[in-house]
């Protein structure tokens, strides 16, 4: 009989043990819990600007620093895209998206969307024009009509208040495209001899800018006494139109652009280049800290807003080797 009861408790006490180790699958201690990768989608414009590399680069080497798992989308300049891109995105559960939106308009259902989804929208650069502004967490960029208006502000020195200007705009329907244009007209109004004479889109990139700045050429030639660029690759392309043409840009024609990029400090540096109104595109660090910041379910501003300054000839060789883009 003691026997019998002795096998009993033995068996009972195995059983009892055996359900214990159950949870921790075989071991005692429990693991600790890995830690689940942050997954960032990161929509892009493109790449038609060296401005545009370096932004991409630098929310690239961020994640990478930090272990974020970044899908990133590059939309080659097209909007639908761009849509395609979040379509994706929030499908797949990302923590959070970063958009740098081609245009302004056309995102509020895309964005509704996210927002469904309760995944925060972190705009980078551009802003968007849209119905509700809850539908993006903020937006991280410059004052692009400020931009504007120190690029007109430093012209109207430079000449006495009296040019002929040759614009060459941004892509169509950007914010920057039409925020730099605003700025710089609002300084116009107030200088009257000062004149927008032929105006046009170069969609931001070197080759376009050289197009649009040769057809200026042919049919005004020695009309041309500024050339506002809404950035320095337009700038650089208008540039090399300018020399072709046997035209002196820097000393006959006035340059000036936007996105202060290495190769406008060594325009300057030649002096073709007149001035650039910096426009900065290292944004990495501070994509994260906000995202960080949302995730904590702090309330964030709209608007989040990078400083620029202007750099002109006379600096340009000193700052050059300071460059990070
Ligand atoms: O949105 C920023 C602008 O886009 C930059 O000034 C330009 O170079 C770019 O392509």
């Amino acid at each position: 009989m003691i026997a019998v009861a002795l096998v009993a408790l033995v068996g009972c006490s195995k059983q009892s043990s055996d359900k214990a180790e159950q949870p921790s699958g075989g071991s005692t201690a429990a693991a600790p819990a890995a830690e689940k990768k942050l997954v960032v989608g990161f929509s892009q414009v493109g790449a038609e600007s060296a401005w545009r590399t370096a932004e991409t680069k630098s929310i690239q080497g961020e994640a990478a620093k930090r272990g974020v798992d970044l899908k990133f989308a590059d939309a080659q300049g097209k909007q639908a895209q761009q849509i395609q891109a979040l379509t994706s995105f929030i499908a797949q559960k990302v923590d959070a998206i970063v958009l740098a939106p081609v245009v302004e308009t056309g995102w509020d259902a895309v964005l509704q969307q996210a927002k469904d989804a309760n995944i925060p929208v972190i705009l980078v650069d551009r802003g968007v024009k849209v119905s509700d502004d809850s539908l993006y967490t903020t937006l991280i960029a410059s004052d692009f009509v400020e931009e504007g208006r120190m690029a007109a502000e430093w012209l109207a020195k430079k000449t006495n208040a009296k040019a002929n200007i040759y614009e060459l705009q941004g892509t169509t329907g950007s914010a920057p495209a039409i925020d730099r244009k605003k700025g710089f007209e609002e300084i116009l109004a107030k200088n009257p001899d000062m004149k927008i004479v032929k105006s046009q889109s170069g969609d931001f990139t070197r080759a376009k800018g050289k197009e649009v700045m040769e057809a200026f050429i042919k049919s005004d030639g020695k009309n041309i006494q500024a050339v506002y660029a809404h950035n320095d690759d337009m700038a650089l392309g208008a540039i090399q139109a300018l020399e072709e043409a046997g035209m002196n840009p820097g000393k006959d024609v006035i340059v000036i652009s936007v996105d202060a990029v290495k190769a406008a400090f060594e325009a300057m540096v030649a002096g073709k280049l007149n001035a650039t109104v910096e426009c900065n595109p290292l944004m990495g660090p501070l994509v994260f800290d906000t995202i960080d910041r949302v995730r904590k379910g702090e309330k964030l501003p709209k608007f989040i807003q990078n400083k620029d300054q202007l750099f002109e000839q006379a600096n340009a060789a000193q700052v050059i080797g300071t460059r990070e883009y």
